[in-house]
């Protein structure tokens, strides 16, 4: 890869990924900024990363890219082809978050969460690694979450999301890192971005609380612990955006597998990272597939 990039990010309006497409942009990267909903909810963003792109003579497209819908992540993903000639970098960072009792979800709401933070992955990836193949060189970056190793109590559904992508982005290396496609996990702790509370996928079946007693208050306590962090408004969700440029900037073939982005000081999720890579290596091992594995550990606290 030549140190210019041509980076494809999904969630561009807001959070991490409006932070990430102007740290990329910076770094002289050309960055393709995915953004849904264009028209309406999607056009204020849209309009100020392109003006702030504008002001800065830095490269960075708005593309109209909704992660649930096959005919928009192919579209999006044909009009870069088309217009950059190539995709050498896929940051992965759409989500959305739900907070409650798993059983105050109906399972249409439950799919819902899947469809943006799991399907949505594999709908970018379908459209992307064709490319990335044909080139035997390439970048997925999958933004999870420490909640993709660790279960927070009332973050369940999101949880079982994050630990979704966690799997498929090793299933994804061990399969196309040989063919020369660099897959890296950020985890990011909790951080105040800023859209992270209204952008929360609502329990839509709340009845289903009466009979869990004093657990029902979990939620609404762990919405308190949220709202005071963001009302403090630390730690800074640039450590994400900057960490992802790092990842883009170390040498392909030398990228860690993970990196965890947290500032809590609990190193929970470094410490599954590293069981998690013995392990894997040792069940390689055990069927003569050692040849798969991704050649650098997780790093990171
Ligand atoms: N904040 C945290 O503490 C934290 C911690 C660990 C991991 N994460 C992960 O970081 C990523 C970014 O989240 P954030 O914290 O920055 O929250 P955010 O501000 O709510 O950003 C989420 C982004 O995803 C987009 N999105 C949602 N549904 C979409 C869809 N169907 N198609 C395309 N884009 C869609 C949103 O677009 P709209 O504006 O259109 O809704 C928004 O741009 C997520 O994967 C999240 O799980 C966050």
């Amino acid at each position: 890869m030549s140190s210019r990039q041509r980076i494809l990010l999904t969630g561009a309006s807001s959070g991490f990924g409006a932070l990430t497409a102007r740290a990329l942009a910076r770094a002289g990267h050309d960055v393709y900024a995915g953004m849904r909903d264009l028209a309406g909810r999607g056009a204020l963003p849209g309009a100020e990363l392109t003006g702030w792109a504008e002001r800065e003579g830095l490269s960075v497209t708005v593309v109209e890219l909704d992660v649930t819908d096959d005919a928009s992540v192919d579209a999006a993903v044909a009009a870069v082809l088309a217009r950059a000639g190539g995709i050498d970098v896929l940051v992965n960072n759409a989500g959305v978050a739900a907070a409650g009792l798993v059983e105050t979800f109906s399972v249409a709401a439950a799919q819902r969460l899947f469809d943006v933070n799991v399907f949505g992955v594999l709908r970018l990836l379908r459209a992307v690694l064709p490319g990335m193949r044909a080139r035997g060189a390439g970048l997925v970056v999958y933004v999870s979450s420490t909640d993709g190793r660790e279960v927070m109590p009332f973050l369940g559904l999101y949880n079982a999301t994050k630990f979704a992508v966690e799997a498929l982005a090793d299933a994804y290396r061990y399969e196309t890192d040989p063919l020369g496609i660099d897959s890296v996990v950020v985890q990011p702790g909790t951080f105040p971005t800023t859209r992270i509370l209204p952008n929360l996928l609502p329990a839509d079946d709340p009845d289903r609380a009466q009979g869990y007693g004093p657990v029902a208050e979990g939620p609404a306590q762990l919405l308190v612990g949220i709202e005071a962090m963001i009302a403090a408004g630390a730690p800074d969700p640039q450590l994400v955006a900057d960490a992802i440029v790092g990842v883009v900037a170390t040498p392909a073939r030398a990228r860690p597998t993970r990196v965890v982005v947290d500032a809590s000081g609990f190193d929970g999720a470094a410490r599954l990272n590293a069981l998690s890579d013995t392990v894997q290596a040792e069940l390689l091992a055990r069927f003569g597939l050692s040849f798969l594995a991704g050649r650098q550990p997780a790093r990171g606290a």
